[in-house]
């Protein structure tokens, strides 16, 4: 359903290249994906933690909260979910076009979807980082008391347990958040991000 065809597109005299000049360093998403539980919005919280000592500009969009405002309409099915990572990617992408490193934090368990918001980014621009805990662990460690109600069936479709999670093929980064410390799995995402050259003119010392 497309309904925007009466628009133009306006374009921006200050663009994402000023911003990222004005910033020091480059834009990007990063795509964490994994199952409840995995360490997705700690992971991308704890990252955006390093990088605002690192003075770069960030911002975390976190299923739990999104899915009390921009999503609250969405449950979910497998639509709801794919309309949920559509709008999450475009979410990211104004993110991005602001010249921010944006962190997106959702189970988002399909791989078309991911493969979608992939593609409305530039090249290069989407960096997918698989929290790779397996179901035992997140199951484990139960932090919401979800899977418990799920085996109970009191929470339908649950990922993992009556809904199927699709793992990358080819994440740009995989990394065992339910066997690494927290700030070894920062430090791989921080790495990551220099061999990428994103802090170009950056003032860490690092
Ligand atoms: S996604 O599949 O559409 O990407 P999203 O990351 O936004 O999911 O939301 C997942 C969070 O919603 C979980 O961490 C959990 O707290 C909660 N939740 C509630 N019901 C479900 C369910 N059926 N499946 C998965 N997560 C659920």
């Amino acid at each position: 359903m497309n309904s925007s065809n009466n628009t133009v597109w306006h374009r921006a005299t200050i663009t994402r290249t000023h911003r990222e000049r004005l910033n020091t360093h480059h834009a990007l998403v990063l795509w964490f994906t994994g199952f409840s539980g995995s360490g997705k919005s700690t992971l991308a919280h704890a990252v955006e933690d390093r990088l605002y000592h690192m003075n770069c500009r960030t911002f975390v969009l976190d299923g739990d909260n999104v899915r009390q405002g921009l999503c609250s309409d969405l449950g979910f099915s497998v639509q709801d979910r794919s309309e949920n990572i559509r709008r999450i990617g475009e979410a990211a992408k104004l993110l991005v076009e602001s010249g921010v490193i944006a962190m997106t934090a959702f189970i988002s368990p399909f791989r078309t979807d991911r493969q979608r918001a992939r593609g409305i980014f530039p090249h290069g621009d989407f960096i997918e980082i698989f929290c790779d805990a397996s179901l035992d662990v997140c199951e484990q460690r139960d932090v919401k008391g979800l899977y418990r109600r799920a085996r109970a069936g009191e929470v339908k479709e649950f990922t993992g347990i009556s809904s199927p999670y699709e793992a990358p093929l080819n994440p740009e980064l995989s990394i065992p958040t339910g066997e690494w410390p927290i700030e070894d799995c920062v430090d791989r995402v921080i790495d990551y991000l220099r061999q990428r050259n994103v802090f170009s003119g950056e003032s860490d010392g690092g």
